[in-house]
């Protein structure tokens, strides 16, 4: 089945934003709006369009930020609302928020009704250039991450660089590590603008380059039966590091060392070249530190991961900077090996 990822629309500032997203409402048939946010978003992101018209009249669900919000029990609390303010297929979810709103509000208005529109305003770096885009929308499950949902793209997705003015500086280091990744996988040019100041990432000519990569990519293959792969990259090791207790890392921050046990890996099997993987290791550990590796912690929960489909563990690597290649698949012995060598070499 074909999917439609196409409709991204992008503004300068925040009046070109209200502008296009007025517009949107003003094409579209007469419909109720709810507004879906978090405390932080309705603080810092609603109060920036609150004088819409359309939004004057919207419902608004306000949900606790962070992680614990995305499961079942808050997504039945927001169907049960959409049911008591009589809302149908016709009428429209704004997602007004990070990666937690996109894919709560993603995932209860793809399922409400067997389906009603929606559309993603991503408020966080890491929302704007992957969690709204490519239609994965989901929640978490006994606390492991996004094991129940939908892929199924949303109506629309509007960015705008100026709401990162309130995010949390460290909430945007993080979110520059997707786009390192995209840079990393499939478009040198992100790359080196990365090496001359990170900040780069930011402007949004950046933004759009990092989300041509993953649009192209999902475009390709939505369902992940190949090419979409490419987008785990940093992400075997990542969201291992990610759940080691007391690791304390942001999402971006464990992919950010992730990547660099990957490109190892990738250097360690004769793919890439020693010169990039340093380059790759200098701008890592300027940014994010060096990773501490506990290899049987890491060890258990890589075996635990989605991806694998047999005992193997499913890697994707690196050929170059700009370029790389899916289904590597390494014993877990080759795995402890190269991580020890990771650690024996730092
Ligand atoms: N669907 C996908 O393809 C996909 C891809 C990547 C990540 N994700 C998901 O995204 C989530 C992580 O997203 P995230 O990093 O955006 O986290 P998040 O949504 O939890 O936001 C991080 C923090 O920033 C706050 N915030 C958001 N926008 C703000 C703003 N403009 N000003 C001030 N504070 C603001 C939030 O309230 C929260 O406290 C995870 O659940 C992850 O699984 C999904
Ligand atoms: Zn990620």
């Amino acid at each position: 089945m074909e999917i439609d990822f196409t409709p991204i629309n992008f503004s300068e500032n925040l009046g070109e934003f209200k502008r296009s997203l007025k517009q949107f409402f003003s094409n579209s048939p007469s419909q109720k709006v709810v507004l879906l946010c978090d405390t932080n978003t309705l603080e810092n992101c609603y109060t920036k369009i609150a004088d819409l018209p359309f939004l004057k009249e919207a419902e608004i669900i306000e949900v606790e930020p962070g992680e614990a919000s995305k499961n079942i029990e808050i997504a039945n609390h927001i169907w049960e609302n959409l049911l008591e303010l009589d809302f149908t297929k016709a009428d429209i979810i704004i997602n007004l928020g990070g990666g937690m709103i996109c894919d709560l509000g993603g995932f209860v208005a793809s399922t409400f009704k067997r389906g009603m529109r929606f559309i993603h305003i991503p408020t966080t770096y890491l929302a704007m250039v992957d969690a709204s885009i490519g239609g994965k929308q989901g929640i978490n499950l006994l606390n492991t991450k996004n094991q129940v949902g939908v892929i199924n793209a949303q109506e629309a997705t509007f960015i705008c660089p100026d709401f990162l003015d309130t995010l949390p500086q460290r909430e945007i280091i993080s979110g520059l590590a997707e786009t390192i990744k995209h840079g990393l996988i499939g478009n040198s040019e992100i790359w080196q603008k990365a090496e001359e100041n990170l900040t780069n990432l930011t402007g949004l000519d950046l933004i759009k380059k990092s989300i041509e990569v993953k649009q192209h990519i999902v475009n390709l293959d939505p369902y992940e039966k190949g090419e979409r792969k490419k987008l785990n990259f940093g992400h075997t090791i990542g969201h291992a590091l990610e759940n080691v207790d007391g690791n304390g890392l942001l999402h971006g921050e464990a992919v950010a060392h992730g990547m660099l046990v990957e490109a190892f890996i990738s250097w360690q099997k004769e793919f890439l070249s020693e010169l990039e993987f340093n380059k790759i290791k200098a701008l890592i550990i300027s940014n994010y530190g060096n990773p501490t590796l506990e290899i049987e912690s890491i060890s258990k929960l890589i075996i635990k991961d989605k991806k694998n489909l047999s005992e193997k563990i499913n890697f994707t690597l690196l050929h170059s900077i700009g370029s790389s290649s899916i289904d590597n698949n390494l014993d877990l012995d080759e795995v402890k090996e190269l991580l020890d060598k990771f650690n024996r070499l730092l």
